[in-house]
């Protein structure tokens, strides 16, 4: 490990302008505009019980040492409430338009609900990759990716590894989006909207619990198996696969690239991991909290490590 790095700021945004609302998403947020350079989302602290706040920063930081391409994530507050800044990843990428998952899957099929948000079974590995195919999606542009990683959804399949890492269970339609550039290109967006992982909204005292427990059915080995993804395998299934199976469907057709996510995440040690999760500071985040988190990323590595694809 590398020297000792300071806690993450908490940025005070309380003086930068708001410049509109955004439409998407379910949560309270709006679009901020510092004294310098693009916007940044300001997503407030959703709920009392939900510390969505810290689980988007760490999972922001651990998709970059997994190497997923991401939105740049800051601790904030404004206005004395807590949240966090995502910057402009649009601005960013120097894009035109960000077009969500469902824009795309209603166009292969009208009769997809493309205005459902969950149980929405029709979101399958099958279509989401058919609907790469049909525009030609590339990958992020400025970005390099190693040789197994050729095409759209071989980061896909990144993303849903990184998803099953840090138990990320909202990876519905529109926590997915392709990025159109100048001249009608496309590309896969960088990864967004991970704060529905790490535990954020279970308590403290459960987390402690879970932390002492002997029985195996509440340790965080249990827990952290559990997680759903939002994809399905077949549109007429009634409960959506694991994070785990949503990821080994997608290296069906990807094998090479799920190997190589794989590899990347086997070379990540866990002290990286659990460093990150020490540098939220104590002002939001209990020491209890952190090892709970840093106990799923080990519980959840170890398990995907034994997968065999
Ligand atoms: N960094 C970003 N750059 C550009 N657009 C973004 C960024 N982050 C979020 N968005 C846009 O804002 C929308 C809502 O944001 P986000 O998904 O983070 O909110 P949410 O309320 O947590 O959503 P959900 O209902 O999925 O939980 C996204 O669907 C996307 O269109
Ligand atoms: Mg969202």
């Amino acid at each position: 490990m590398t020297d000792l790095q300071p806690d993450y700021p908490i940025r005070n945004v309380t003086d930068w302008d708001a410049v509109n609302d955004e439409p998407m998403g379910t949560k309270p947020k709006y679009w901020l505009r510092p004294p310098v350079d693009e916007r940044w989302l300001f997503k407030k602290k959703h709920r009392p019980n939900s510390d969505d706040d810290w689980s988007e920063k760490i999972a922001a930081e651990l998709a970059g040492l997994l190497g997923i391409p991401h939105a740049t994530v800051d601790l904030a507050r404004r206005h004395g409430n807590r949240g966090i800044l995502s910057r402009d990843l649009v601005a960013e990428c120097k894009a035109e338009e960000l077009i969500h998952g469902n824009s795309l899957l209603v166009e292969a099929d009208p009769d997809y609900p493309a205005g459902d948000i969950y149980r929405v079974a029709h979101h399958t590995i099958e279509r989401i990759f058919s609907a790469f195919s049909a525009r030609s999606v590339g990958l992020p542009l400025g970005t390099d990716f190693a040789p197994e990683i050729v095409e759209a959804r071989d980061l896909f399949v990144g993303y849903l590894l990184f998803d099953a890492w840090i138990g990320n269970t909202d990876r519905h339609h529109e926590n997915w989006a392709i990025l159109k550039y100048a001249g009608d290109r496309y590309a896969l967006s960088p990864s967004y909207d991970h704060a529905s992982s790490l535990g954020h909204n279970v308590q403290d005292d459960e987390r402690a619990e879970r932390l002492m427990t002997r029985d195996r059915y509440r340790q965080i080995a249990a827990y952290a198996a559990k997680a759903k993804s939002a994809i399905y395998r077949d549109r007429d299934d009634r409960k959506p696969v694991s994070t785990d199976e949503a990821f080994t469907l997608a290296c069906v057709p990807c094998r090479a690239a799920g190997v190589y996510w794989l590899d990347r995440l086997r070379r990540i040690a866990d002290d990286d991991a659990t460093d990150i999760v020490r540098r939220v500071p104590q002002e939001i985040m209990s020491d209890v909290a952190k090892r709970f988190v840093s106990q799923i990323l080990q519980a959840n590595r170890t398990r995907l490590l034994t997968l065999t694809l």
